[in-house]
């Protein structure tokens, strides 16, 4: 008998994107994993219909330990959006069938896979108008832009903020949201052939690559970091003391900040139903605008990982896990 036809077997297994070794997306391989297991009181299973990248989670602590404790083998991907399937006893609000869209905490198995285990209260409704693609590409980068206008960055309509990777997935909603709130927004890009796209997501000035190092001290009220790891000298001279710099990546250069007089800080972003609500609000109304670069099935996810900086377009890569 063909191994997929034993009856036991079936119900237990699912394709999965994993990891079984720390690494890039070299160590990336679609496979059959085992099902979650039946959710907790406070869970939901859901059933993935998209699944969003940040490229960069695969050099996060979280994706490969829990409490110091390696993890592997990995399910990477922790924006999804899909139906419930399964829901824990203590869940209220929430049915099987239920369309949905999140976060899956950093370290627990992720959303490439055709299941996924998350807390309920790290899930919302995604509205009817909004896809399954565009809902996952949003909650992460939204969520974490959200967060920090609200918690970290301590700005007010008038003042200054320096987005540095304005035109990333964090930075193109950091961008929109604080032009809409008054801010008036600096955003740095590499290349030339961003500053148009940079403009359009409300950057009122853009610095291109060196440009930016050229910066007067003192210029911002604030400055975040939504390039990546190394945030350099500059950004930190860039802020006014007792300003804020925020970083996404890696913690911030202590003693640097300290020597400034400005206030740097490192967050995780966390997702909560009512962010996640709020967000699914000014989706449905067309508030914001959601860059999708390119879709891959899961089948292609190492693929899909291994294209980092090779899309034609600006915006998130996002598995299609199951249309249905
Ligand atoms: N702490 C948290 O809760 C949290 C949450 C989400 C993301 N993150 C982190 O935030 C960072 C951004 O994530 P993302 O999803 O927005 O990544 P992303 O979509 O890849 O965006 C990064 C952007 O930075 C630009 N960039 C890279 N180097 C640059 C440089 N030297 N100068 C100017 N721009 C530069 C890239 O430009 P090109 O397009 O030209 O490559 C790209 O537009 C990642 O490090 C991620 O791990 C942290």
């Amino acid at each position: 008998m063909n191994i997929t036809e034993t009856p036991n077997r079936l119900p237990r297994q699912m394709k999965a994107l994993r990891a079984h070794a720390r690494g890039g997306a070299e160590q990336l391989v679609y496979e059959d994993a085992p099902k979650p297991p039946a959710p907790s009181g406070s869970e939901v299973c859901v059933r993935v219909k998209a699944a969003a990248i940040t490229f960069d989670e695969l050099t996060w602590p979280e994706t490969w330990e829990r409490d110091g404790v390696d993890r592997t083998p990995i399910i990477p991907s922790h924006e999804f959006a899909g139906a419930v399937s399964a829901v824990g006893s203590d869940v209220e609000g929430l049915s099987i069938g239920d369309e949905v869209f999140g976060l899956v905490p950093f370290n627990r198995d992720g959303a490439a896979a055709e299941y996924a285990l998350v807390p309920a209260t790290h899930v919302a409704r995604r509205p009817a108008s909004v896809s399954d693609v565009v809902a996952a590409a949003a909650v992460l980068p939204a969520l974490t832009a959200m967060e920090a206008l609200d918690e970290h960055l301590g700005l007010v309509a008038g003042q200054r903020l320096l987005i540095r990777g304005g035109t990333g997935a964090v930075g193109s909603f950091l961008a929109q949201f604080a032009h809409g709130m008054g801010i008036s927004v600096t955003a740095t890009v590499r290349a030339s052939t961003a500053v148009e796209r940079a403009k359009q997501l409300g950057a009122d000035e853009v610095l291109v690559a060196e440009e930016a190092a050229g910066v007067a001290a003192g210029t911002f009220d604030a400055a975040i970091d939504a390039a990546g790891a190394g945030t350099p000298e500059w950004l930190y001279r860039a802020v006014r003391p007792a300003g804020r710099v925020i970083t996404l990546q890696e913690l911030p250069d202590a003693d640097l900040a300290q020597n400034l007089g400005v206030d740097a800080r490192f967050f995780v972003v966390s997702a909560r139903t009512e962010s996640l609500e709020r967000l699914g609000a000014m989706l449905a109304a067309g508030d914001v605008e959601v860059a999708v670069a390119q879709t891959y099935p899961l089948s292609e996810g190492r693929a899909a990982y291994a294209g980092k900086g090779q899309a034609q377009r600006p915006g998130k890569t996002v598995l299609e896990v199951a249309t249905h």
